[in-house]
């Protein structure tokens, strides 16, 4: 069972980026919670971070994987390419966001992935992608 995990633009700052929003945990502490519960779990998972949407897309379009964690960040609202580049791998994907976007301002409020994923965790912090992981394996387990 293999996971990619990628982290969009501006995540690699965690930790020190609007804390009041996005927490005090660093990326690297989440990816090593993201790590413990994958081996736990059984699942071999890959964990990517680019700032650029081409990078993003380069890594759905190439790597090998069973399903796909992705916190697209900003591009959620704005990149239809990314959402082509799901739809085209055609791969269960899990959209997750630390914040709730649904709280913010109204351009955070409209996804372009929501609709091609298999689901959206919003919300939960760091959680969400530990959330996320689960229902992958959920999803996998039945397949
Ligand atoms: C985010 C929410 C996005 O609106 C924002 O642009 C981000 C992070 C989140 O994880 O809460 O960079 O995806």
């Amino acid at each position: 069972m293999k996971v990619l995990v990628i982290h969009g633009p501006n995540l690699n700052l965690l930790g020190m980026r609007e804390t009041d929003i996005y927490g005090i945990k660093s990326l690297e502490e989440i990816n090593n919670a993201i790590r413990s519960l994958a081996s736990e779990l059984g699942i071999d998972v890959n964990i990517l971070q680019f700032n650029s949407e081409g990078e993003i897309i380069d890594a759905i379009q190439k790597h090998t994987y069973d399903a796909l964690i992705i916190n697209p960040a900003a591009y959620t609202h704005t990149s239809i390419a990314i959402r082509d580049a799901l739809l085209a791998v055609g791969k269960p994907s899990i959209e997750v966001h630390l914040s709730n976007i649904y709280r913010r301002e109204e351009f955070r409020r409209r996804s372009f992935m929501a609709d091609v994923a298999v689901g959206q965790l919003s919300g939960f912090g760091p959680d969400s992608y530990l959330l996320a992981l689960r229902a992958v394996k959920n999803i996998l387990s039945k397949e």
